[in-house]
């Protein structure tokens, strides 16, 4: 109960960073409007009874909604706090018998989201299609941070480190980036600070850039072995051995990650954001796309 109450408190301030979301949602986006603009259309028909002032004008596309999951904390709505992540613990030093943890977490999560909207037709459920809308885009951004999917235990912290919220470091150039967490919810600083919604201009055209830059480096082709999977218990396992792999490998507590280490990150924060938002497309494309047209 005292380690759920901590991991909980602690996850107030978890998920990628509102731009890892955004980018996310516009890996997506472009995708569909390439391949399947009838599907990106029904999407923003879905989100639309939500945008406004329900959502304080911040998230009124497919993009901006993307932070809208995160929006709630700020307004005192805490029941979706534990759908934003996994915590597969990462037992160094045998502390634990077997993998314990909520199952009402971000895999739960995201077959919910799939099964409301596969099963109600938007026009007769606008609200519960549009929330669970809004929650699956932000769910395909965190499922890929690979610190939502990992606690790491050991004999310091024997209750976990809550996805390395509680694995200090140094980050010359960024004081907020004080943990680990905060390392690769900012995507090793590949996309920039976050930008305040509603966009301007100048952000749409940074997002824009950041993930169009992103697909090119990581083509559905050069993914095709990951995008085969479709099981979200794939997807969090991927998640969890890029975290001990690439974010807890070779980092040393309360240090500044080393140029190598920075190096070797970056490409695979960049790789599962591209990942997030081709199986984002993926998702709705298994729900909206029309079987004539393909
Ligand atoms: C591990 O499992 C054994 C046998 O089921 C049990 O007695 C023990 O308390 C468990 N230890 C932990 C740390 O959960
Ligand atoms: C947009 O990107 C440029 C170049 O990376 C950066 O200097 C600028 O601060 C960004 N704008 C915003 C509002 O984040």
């Amino acid at each position: 109960m005292k380690i759920e109450l901590l991991i909980c408190i602690i996850s107030l301030s978890a998920a990628w960073w509102c731009n890892g979301h955004m980018v996310t949602a516009m890996i997506a986006q472009l995708d569909l409007q390439a391949n399947n603009p009838d599907v990106y259309a029904i999407a923003e028909q879905i989100l639309a009874p939500l945008n406004g002032l329900l959502t304080h004008g911040l998230s009124n596309s497919f993009v901006e909604t993307a932070c809208w999951a995160d929006d709630l904390k700020t307004y005192s709505f805490e029941i979706s706090n534990d759908w934003h992540y996994t915590n597969k613990p990462y037992d160094l030093d045998g502390l634990l018998n077997a993998t314990a943890g909520s199952t009402n977490n971000i895999i739960w999560a995201i077959s919910q989201a799939m099964s409301t909207l596969r099963n109600v037709n938007p026009n007769n459920a606008p609200l519960e299609a549009s929330l669970q809308l809004r929650y699956l885009i932000h769910w395909l951004g965190d499922l890929h941070e690979p610190l939502h999917a990992i606690s790491r235990f050991t004999v310091a912290q024997p209750n976990g480190d809550a996805g390395g919220n509680l694995f200090k470091i140094y980050y010359d150039g960024n004081s907020q980036v004080n943990n680990l967490h905060k390392l690769w919810d900012w995507a090793l600083g590949t996309i920039g600070d976050d930008c305040p919604r509603p966009l301007s201009n100048e952000c749409w055209n940074n997002i824009t850039s950041y993930a169009s830059g992103i697909m090119k480096e990581n083509s559905r082709g050069k993914l095709a072995s990951y995008l085969m999977s479709t099981s979200y218990d794939d997807w969090a396992l991927l998640s969890y051995h890029s975290a001990v792999d690439y974010a807890y490998n070779d980092m040393v507590e309360g240090k500044s990650p080393t140029v190598s280490y920075m190096l070797r990150g970056k490409p695979i924060a960049q790789r599962q954001l591209a990942l997030g938002g081709y199986r984002l497309a993926d998702l709705l494309k298994s729900l909206y796309a029309n079987p004539n047209n393909s």
